[in-house]
């Protein structure tokens, strides 16, 4: 079964780099970034990996915990786990799911047969903390994701749930964002900084620190 955006993100147990891993508990109060890969002693995986590891202070900044997942077994995660490392430059401390049976990916729909193999494509779920799915991509295998607009994302689901915005084409942290239609301009200027009006319905503003 499909899983759209604002579905709960299916709770499942499964092993990992971490033993025995049970996902809704795992989680906790975080935000979540599960991914998945094709295969592990793979050179666009490896990238992958290598990268998220370096963004790990990124990743704690903004309460995220990533999680990886792939087909192969967790010896192999084990043993693939220093290269990876020593390719990135970096260490790889989240976990890394061993989805033998395929249970998870099924469940995630990651497994699309046209991509070559019943391995895993390189899917992406965004999970806020109600367990809710806030995000998805999908990239195919011969394609590394951009693990930058992962954090962009997140910066961005973020500001939106706390300042009840929306945000312009290429956002960043810290510029200006849109004031909602049913807010009036009057009104924005009373909640907002800088509040410009580029045309009756496109407004844009910034958000005060602490709000
Ligand atoms: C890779 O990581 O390079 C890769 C893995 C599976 C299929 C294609 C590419």
């Amino acid at each position: 079964m499909a899983l759209h955006l604002g579905d709960t993100a299916p709770d499942f147990t499964a092993p990992s780099t971490i033993g025995d891993l049970s996902f809704h508990d795992w989680a906790g109060d975080s935000w979540v970034v599960l991914f998945s890969h094709p295969a592990d002693f793979t050179p666009v995986c490896t990238t992958e990996l290598g990268r998220v590891g370096q963004l790990q202070n990124e990743w704690d900044a903004r309460g995220v915990k990533p999680i990886a997942l792939s087909v192969d077994s967790a010896e192999d995660h084990h043993a693939w786990r220093p290269q990876i490392e020593a390719f990135g430059s970096t260490t790889v401390t989240y976990p890394i799911i061993a989805d033998q049976d395929k249970a998870v990916a099924e469940l995630y729909d990651m497994i699309h047969p046209g991509e070559g193999d019943t391995s895993s494509v390189r899917s992406v779920f965004i999970i806020d903390p109600a367990k809710k799915i806030r995000l998805t991509l999908t990239y195919p295998k011969s394609i590394g994701r951009n693990f930058d607009e992962i954090l962009r994302v997140v910066d961005a689901l973020q500001t939106t749930d706390r300042a009840a915005v929306s945000t312009p084409v290429d956002w960043r942290q810290g510029e200006k964002i849109i004031v909602p239609p049913t807010v009036s301009t009057e009104d924005a200027r009373e909640r907002f900084d800088d509040v410009e009006e580029h045309l009756p319905y496109l407004r844009t503003a910034r958000v005060r620190a602490g709000s």
